[in-house]
């Protein structure tokens, strides 16, 4: 496995491959890497000849006071579990070598950044836009793995490359959870003990909003007070929004009478934790 830095080394080794008839899937993460991100290694190691793991904490989609400083980091570590996975190169650019001084291009997905993440984090989505985009074009993949954890970002990300006409296949992994139903997730290494314990209250209502739909409940409204009621009991946690929105344009719902999105983020302490579950109507 390589581990290179520098756009030039990529677009060298990419190449190669290319001209071998090799095909690439590309991982794209801020590193910290969990099962979660080894699940994707996983679905790209089995579809393609080579995969790419890309780790860069992306200092554009973080908000002025978000923990872009904080965010944990450990590129050690991450080879181990790449190399694991049988991954073939990691790309772990510095800052400056993604954004020279003078860098002045943006790509901005609209409507469907209108809500959710995209509405509490203002320019989070056009910083993720922008990084995968870069990405993208560094490390031509043929296909790119995304989690679905990130609803929202691999809505965006697929409108993207339709919009755009990335000849690359967008695929969205399932989420991995913890044995308590905790998401996997970098950030879940903020939380101390009690915070970790009140952190299951996340899947805990989406595991309610199941049980209500699967006897027959269809009012969001019912849904939602239900899963409010239900996270409120946690003096830990402060919810940022429960929303059930249409799983194609991300308007909101009020009847489960479509593919409906239901999207979480919550506070858990200083934490901000998102989860998520679809209701497929039939
Ligand atoms: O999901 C992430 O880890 C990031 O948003 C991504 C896609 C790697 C872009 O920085």
């Amino acid at each position: 496995m390589k581990v290179v830095t520098s756009i030039a080394d990529v677009r060298h080794q990419v190449k190669a491959w290319h001209l071998a008839g090799e095909t690439i899937g590309l991982v794209p993460t801020m590193g910290y890497l969990h099962e979660g991100h080894q699940s994707l290694m996983a679905s790209a190691k089995k579809d393609n000849q080579r995969v790419i793991v890309t780790i860069f904490v992306n200092p554009m989609q973080f908000g002025p006071k978000e923990d872009l400083a904080s965010y944990p980091r450990d590129l050690e570590r991450d080879k181990i579990a790449c190399e694991q996975m049988g991954v073939d190169l990691i790309f772990a650019p510095t800052a400056e070598e993604m954004y020279t001084p003078c860098f002045n291009s943006y790509v901005d997905v609209n409507g469907l950044t209108d809500a959710l993440c995209g509405e509490k984090r203002p320019g989070h989505f056009k910083g993720v836009c922008t990084v995968v985009s870069k990405l993208f074009n560094i490390t031509c993949p043929d296909r790119a793995y995304f989690g679905q954890k990130d609803a929202q970002q691999l809505a965006v990300i697929k409108q993207m490359v339709r919009d755009l006409n990335f000849d690359i296949e967008i695929i969205g992994c399932p989420i991995v959870r913890e044995t308590d139903g905790l998401a996997k997730s970098s950030r879940n290494s903020y939380l101390s003990d009690n915070e970790r314990k009140a952190a299951v209250c996340l899947y805990q209502s989406i595991e309610l909003a199941n049980t209500m739909i699967a006897k027959g409940e269809r009012s969001v409204a019912t849904i939602h007070s239900a899963m409010q009621l239900l996270i409120e009991q946690q003096s830990l946690a402060k919810i940022d929004y429960i929303e059930f929105v249409d799983l194609c344009s991300l308007k909101p719902v009020s009847q489960l009478t479509q593919d409906t999105l239901c999207a979480l983020a919550v506070y858990v302490g200083k934490t901000r934790l998102i989860d998520n579950f679809i209701y497929h109507f039939h």
